[in-house]
Protein backbone atom coordinates (compact mmCIF):
# COMPACT_ATOMS: atom_id res chain seq x y z
CA UNK A 1 0.00 0.00 0.00
CA UNK A 2 2.93 2.50 -0.83
CA UNK A 3 0.31 5.33 -2.49
CA UNK A 4 -1.84 5.04 0.63
CA UNK A 5 1.20 5.38 2.79
CA UNK A 6 2.64 8.21 0.72
CA UNK A 7 -0.96 10.01 0.85
CA UNK A 8 -1.68 9.49 4.63
CA UNK A 9 2.02 10.74 5.39
CA UNK A 10 1.70 13.96 3.82
CA UNK A 11 5.57 14.21 3.34
CA UNK A 12 7.36 17.38 3.81
CA UNK A 13 10.62 16.75 1.89
CA UNK A 14 11.97 18.79 3.66
CA UNK A 15 11.33 16.67 6.45
CA UNK A 16 13.02 14.12 8.84
CA UNK A 17 10.41 10.34 9.14
CA UNK A 18 11.04 7.23 10.56
CA UNK A 19 10.38 3.92 9.07
CA UNK A 20 9.98 1.63 11.86
CA UNK A 21 9.99 -1.51 9.95
CA UNK A 22 11.96 -0.79 7.59
CA UNK A 23 12.70 -4.16 6.03
CA UNK A 24 14.50 -4.60 2.64
CA UNK A 25 13.35 -1.05 1.97
CA UNK A 26 10.18 -0.98 -0.47
CA UNK A 27 8.72 1.97 1.68
CA UNK A 28 11.25 3.62 2.47
CA UNK A 29 12.97 4.02 -1.46
CA UNK A 30 9.46 5.82 -1.86
CA UNK A 31 9.55 8.44 0.92
CA UNK A 32 13.08 8.95 0.36
CA UNK A 33 12.19 9.31 -3.49
CA UNK A 34 10.04 12.00 -2.59
CA UNK A 35 12.54 13.69 0.12
CA UNK A 36 14.49 16.95 -0.78
CA UNK A 37 16.41 18.09 1.85
CA UNK A 38 14.81 15.41 4.43
CA UNK A 39 16.17 12.70 6.34
CA UNK A 40 14.78 9.06 6.72
CA UNK A 41 15.47 6.96 9.54
CA UNK A 42 14.98 3.25 9.61
CA UNK A 43 15.13 0.77 12.13
CA UNK A 44 14.56 -3.15 11.68
CA UNK A 45 15.56 -5.87 14.26
CA UNK A 46 16.73 -8.10 11.20
CA UNK A 47 19.96 -7.42 10.64
CA UNK A 48 19.56 -9.67 7.56
CA UNK A 49 16.69 -7.34 6.38
CA UNK A 50 18.93 -3.60 7.06
CA UNK A 51 21.70 -5.37 4.89
CA UNK A 52 19.52 -5.89 1.95
CA UNK A 53 17.83 -2.72 2.46
CA UNK A 54 21.30 -0.66 3.14
CA UNK A 55 22.13 -1.69 -0.40
CA UNK A 56 19.04 -0.91 -2.10
CA UNK A 57 19.11 2.47 -1.03
CA UNK A 58 22.44 3.26 -1.57
CA UNK A 59 21.99 6.04 -3.89
CA UNK A 60 20.33 7.83 -0.86
CA UNK A 61 22.84 7.17 1.35
CA UNK A 62 23.61 10.85 2.65
CA UNK A 63 19.90 11.13 3.62
CA UNK A 64 19.54 7.47 5.24
CA UNK A 65 20.21 6.59 8.51
CA UNK A 66 19.47 2.63 9.16
CA UNK A 67 19.36 1.40 12.98
CA UNK A 68 19.11 -2.33 14.55
CA UNK A 69 17.13 -1.88 16.96
CA UNK A 70 13.34 -2.69 17.83
CA UNK A 71 10.80 -0.31 17.40
CA UNK A 72 9.79 -0.41 21.07
CA UNK A 73 13.01 1.71 22.09
CA UNK A 74 12.27 4.54 18.98
CA UNK A 75 13.06 7.61 22.01
CA UNK A 76 16.10 6.15 23.27
CA UNK A 77 17.44 5.78 19.36
CA UNK A 78 16.05 8.92 18.59
CA UNK A 79 17.82 10.59 21.27
CA UNK A 80 20.56 8.90 20.06
CA UNK A 81 20.90 9.96 16.74
CA UNK A 82 19.79 13.80 18.39
CA UNK A 83 16.56 13.51 16.12
CA UNK A 84 13.72 14.22 18.10
CA UNK A 85 10.78 14.82 17.34
CA UNK A 86 10.34 14.04 13.44
CA UNK A 87 7.62 14.77 11.18
CA UNK A 88 6.38 11.30 10.43
CA UNK A 89 6.88 7.85 11.32
CA UNK A 90 5.61 4.76 9.28
CA UNK A 91 5.60 0.93 10.78
CA UNK A 92 4.63 -1.88 8.10
CA UNK A 93 4.06 -4.63 11.12
CA UNK A 94 4.79 -8.46 10.90
CA UNK A 95 6.76 -10.12 8.97
CA UNK A 96 8.21 -9.68 5.39
CA UNK A 97 8.28 -11.69 2.72
CA UNK A 98 12.35 -12.54 3.05
CA UNK A 99 11.71 -13.83 6.13
CA UNK A 100 8.19 -15.33 5.13
CA UNK A 101 10.46 -17.46 2.17
CA UNK A 102 13.24 -18.64 3.79
CA UNK A 103 12.89 -22.25 5.27
CA UNK A 104 15.77 -21.79 7.50
CA UNK A 105 13.60 -19.06 9.19
CA UNK A 106 11.10 -21.29 10.54
CA UNK A 107 8.28 -18.82 9.54
CA UNK A 108 7.05 -21.12 7.07
CA UNK A 109 4.47 -24.47 6.98
CA UNK A 110 5.36 -24.49 3.37
CA UNK A 111 8.97 -26.17 3.85
CA UNK A 112 11.00 -27.85 5.98
CA UNK A 113 12.69 -25.57 8.32
CA UNK A 114 14.16 -25.08 12.14
CA UNK A 115 11.47 -24.20 14.90
CA UNK A 116 12.58 -20.37 15.08
CA UNK A 117 10.42 -17.27 13.90
CA UNK A 118 13.20 -15.05 15.50
CA UNK A 119 13.08 -12.13 13.60
CA UNK A 120 15.96 -10.82 15.90
CA UNK A 121 18.59 -13.84 16.05
CA UNK A 122 19.87 -12.86 18.89
CA UNK A 123 16.35 -13.21 21.16
CA UNK A 124 16.67 -15.26 23.46
CA UNK A 125 13.36 -17.47 22.72
CA UNK A 126 12.39 -19.76 19.69
CA UNK A 127 9.63 -21.67 18.54
CA UNK A 128 11.21 -24.73 19.64
CA UNK A 129 11.20 -23.40 23.15
CA UNK A 130 7.20 -22.85 23.34
CA UNK A 131 6.67 -25.96 20.83
CA UNK A 132 8.72 -28.22 22.77
CA UNK A 133 8.95 -27.10 26.14
CA UNK A 134 5.84 -25.20 26.93
CA UNK A 135 3.65 -26.71 29.59
CA UNK A 136 0.39 -27.64 27.67
CA UNK A 137 -1.77 -25.22 29.14
CA UNK A 138 0.27 -22.25 28.37
CA UNK A 139 0.77 -23.42 24.50
CA UNK A 140 -3.42 -23.92 24.50
CA UNK A 141 -3.55 -20.26 26.02
CA UNK A 142 -1.16 -18.50 23.10
CA UNK A 143 -3.19 -20.45 20.24
CA UNK A 144 -6.44 -19.16 21.37
CA UNK A 145 -5.63 -15.56 22.60
CA UNK A 146 -2.96 -14.64 19.68
CA UNK A 147 -3.63 -17.03 16.79
CA UNK A 148 -7.63 -16.57 17.49
CA UNK A 149 -7.64 -20.67 17.39
CA UNK A 150 -10.92 -22.15 17.73
CA UNK A 151 -9.00 -25.95 18.57
CA UNK A 152 -6.51 -24.39 20.95
CA UNK A 153 -6.93 -26.93 23.43
CA UNK A 154 -6.81 -30.12 20.81
CA UNK A 155 -3.76 -28.45 18.71
CA UNK A 156 -1.60 -28.14 22.56
CA UNK A 157 -2.88 -31.41 23.66
CA UNK A 158 -1.42 -33.23 20.24
CA UNK A 159 1.85 -31.17 19.97
CA UNK A 160 2.53 -31.70 23.65
CA UNK A 161 1.65 -35.65 22.77
CA UNK A 162 4.05 -35.64 19.45
CA UNK A 163 7.55 -34.28 21.25
CA UNK A 164 9.29 -33.93 20.10
CA UNK A 165 9.03 -32.26 17.34
CA UNK A 166 12.12 -31.62 14.70
CA UNK A 167 11.16 -29.20 12.34
CA UNK A 168 8.28 -26.86 10.84
CA UNK A 169 6.80 -29.50 8.74
CA UNK A 170 6.45 -31.86 11.07
CA UNK A 171 4.67 -29.08 13.75
CA UNK A 172 2.32 -28.58 10.18
CA UNK A 173 1.40 -32.21 10.17
CA UNK A 174 0.64 -32.40 13.98
CA UNK A 175 -1.62 -29.10 13.86
CA UNK A 176 -2.98 -30.56 10.46
CA UNK A 177 -3.76 -34.39 11.87
CA UNK A 178 -5.86 -32.71 14.29
CA UNK A 179 -8.93 -32.29 11.96
CA UNK A 180 -10.85 -34.35 10.05
CA UNK A 181 -10.00 -33.72 6.01
CA UNK A 182 -12.61 -30.90 4.25
CA UNK A 183 -11.39 -30.81 0.67
CA UNK A 184 -9.93 -27.21 -0.03
CA UNK A 185 -9.77 -25.22 2.76
CA UNK A 186 -9.26 -21.01 2.64
CA UNK A 187 -6.60 -21.33 5.39
CA UNK A 188 -3.94 -23.76 5.85
CA UNK A 189 -5.22 -25.47 9.30
CA UNK A 190 -1.46 -24.44 10.93
CA UNK A 191 -1.90 -20.83 9.55
CA UNK A 192 -3.51 -19.45 13.26
CA UNK A 193 -0.79 -21.96 15.04
CA UNK A 194 2.50 -20.70 13.13
CA UNK A 195 1.21 -16.45 13.46
CA UNK A 196 0.44 -17.16 17.57
CA UNK A 197 3.83 -19.03 17.89
CA UNK A 198 5.60 -15.76 15.77
CA UNK A 199 3.77 -13.44 17.68
CA UNK A 200 4.91 -14.81 21.13
CA UNK A 201 8.48 -15.48 20.02
CA UNK A 202 8.89 -12.11 18.91
CA UNK A 203 6.86 -10.41 21.62
CA UNK A 204 5.00 -8.68 19.02
CA UNK A 205 2.13 -7.34 21.20
CA UNK A 206 4.34 -6.22 23.79
CA UNK A 207 6.69 -4.08 21.47
CA UNK A 208 3.74 -2.79 19.60
CA UNK A 209 2.33 -2.06 22.43
CA UNK A 210 5.58 0.28 23.88
CA UNK A 211 5.67 2.03 20.60
CA UNK A 212 2.20 2.92 19.79
CA UNK A 213 2.40 4.58 23.98
CA UNK A 214 5.71 6.14 22.18
CA UNK A 215 4.15 8.00 19.14
CA UNK A 216 3.17 10.86 20.48
CA UNK A 217 6.23 11.78 22.27
CA UNK A 218 8.04 10.77 19.36
CA UNK A 219 6.12 13.26 16.69
CA UNK A 220 6.24 17.15 16.38
CA UNK A 221 2.61 19.05 16.61
CA UNK A 222 1.21 17.91 12.82
CA UNK A 223 3.57 15.13 12.57
CA UNK A 224 1.77 12.13 11.26
CA UNK A 225 1.91 8.24 12.21
CA UNK A 226 0.39 5.63 9.44
CA UNK A 227 0.56 1.90 10.78
CA UNK A 228 0.11 -1.35 8.60
CA UNK A 229 -1.30 -4.14 10.48
CA UNK A 230 -1.86 -7.89 9.15
CA UNK A 231 -4.39 -9.34 11.30
CA UNK A 232 -6.81 -8.08 13.78
CA UNK A 233 -5.17 -8.36 17.08
CA UNK A 234 -2.43 -5.78 15.70
CA UNK A 235 -4.99 -3.66 14.17
CA UNK A 236 -6.99 -3.70 17.16
CA UNK A 237 -4.41 -2.63 19.53
CA UNK A 238 -3.68 -0.03 17.10
CA UNK A 239 -7.34 1.41 17.02
CA UNK A 240 -7.63 1.41 20.89
CA UNK A 241 -4.64 3.05 21.59
CA UNK A 242 -5.24 5.97 19.02
CA UNK A 243 -8.42 6.17 20.66
CA UNK A 244 -7.40 6.42 23.77
CA UNK A 245 -4.69 9.36 22.51
CA UNK A 246 -7.19 11.01 20.65
CA UNK A 247 -9.29 11.18 24.08
CA UNK A 248 -6.35 12.40 26.15
CA UNK A 249 -5.98 15.33 23.47
CA UNK A 250 -2.13 13.78 22.02
CA UNK A 251 -3.55 12.43 18.52
CA UNK A 252 -5.84 13.45 16.31
CA UNK A 253 -7.44 10.03 14.34
CA UNK A 254 -7.19 10.79 10.52
CA UNK A 255 -8.94 7.70 9.31
CA UNK A 256 -12.12 7.62 10.31
CA UNK A 257 -12.65 4.10 8.94
CA UNK A 258 -9.51 1.44 8.44
CA UNK A 259 -8.47 2.10 5.00
CA UNK A 260 -8.18 -1.62 3.04
CA UNK A 261 -5.65 -2.57 -0.02
CA UNK A 262 -7.61 -1.09 -3.65
CA UNK A 263 -8.39 -4.63 -5.47
CA UNK A 264 -6.16 -4.28 -8.20
CA UNK A 265 -3.04 -4.37 -5.25
CA UNK A 266 -5.01 -7.46 -3.88
CA UNK A 267 -4.42 -8.89 -7.64
CA UNK A 268 -0.91 -7.94 -7.69
CA UNK A 269 0.12 -9.09 -4.23
CA UNK A 270 -1.96 -11.40 -3.03
CA UNK A 271 -0.25 -10.86 0.92
CA UNK A 272 -1.67 -7.67 0.86
CA UNK A 273 -5.61 -8.64 1.20
CA UNK A 274 -4.90 -8.31 5.00
CA UNK A 275 -3.16 -5.38 5.15
CA UNK A 276 -5.25 -2.59 7.07
CA UNK A 277 -3.97 0.88 7.09
CA UNK A 278 -4.64 3.39 10.10
CA UNK A 279 -3.10 7.44 10.22
CA UNK A 280 -3.26 9.86 12.88
CA UNK A 281 -1.49 13.53 13.45
CA UNK A 282 -0.05 14.70 16.75
CA UNK A 283 -2.60 17.47 18.46
CA UNK A 284 -0.78 20.24 20.57
CA UNK A 285 2.07 22.49 20.17
CA UNK A 286 5.08 21.47 20.36
C1 LIG B 1 6.26 -6.22 6.61
S1 LIG B 1 7.96 -6.06 6.84
C2 LIG B 1 8.32 -4.43 6.33
C3 LIG B 1 8.55 -4.28 4.86
C4 LIG B 1 8.99 -2.89 4.46
N1 LIG B 1 7.95 -1.91 4.69
C5 LIG B 1 9.39 -2.86 2.99
O1 LIG B 1 8.80 -2.07 2.23
O2 LIG B 1 10.31 -3.61 2.62
C6 LIG B 1 8.12 -5.95 8.56
C7 LIG B 1 9.55 -5.74 9.07
O3 LIG B 1 9.43 -5.30 10.41
C8 LIG B 1 10.47 -5.87 11.16
N2 LIG B 1 10.03 -5.86 12.56
C9 LIG B 1 9.06 -6.58 13.13
N3 LIG B 1 8.93 -6.27 14.42
C10 LIG B 1 9.83 -5.29 14.67
C11 LIG B 1 10.18 -4.54 15.81
N4 LIG B 1 9.59 -4.74 16.99
N5 LIG B 1 11.13 -3.60 15.70
C12 LIG B 1 11.76 -3.37 14.51
N6 LIG B 1 11.48 -4.07 13.40
C13 LIG B 1 10.54 -5.02 13.47
C14 LIG B 1 10.64 -7.25 10.58
O4 LIG B 1 11.95 -7.74 10.86
C15 LIG B 1 10.41 -6.98 9.09
O5 LIG B 1 11.61 -6.75 8.42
Amino acid sequence: MVEEVLEWLDLNPEGLYVDATVGTGGHAAAILARLTTGRLIGLDKDPMALSIAQERLREFQPRLQLVRSSYAHLPDVLEQLGASPVDGLLADLGVSTLQLDAPERGFSFQAAGPLDMRMDPDSPVTADDWVNRAREQDLAELLARCGDERHAKKIARAIVRSRPLRDTLHLAQVVTGTRKPKGRQKLHPATRTFLALRIAVNREQEELEQFLLRVPVALKSGGRVVILSYHSLEDRLVKHTFREQAAAGTLRVLTRKVVRPRPEEVAANPRARSARLRAAEKQGME
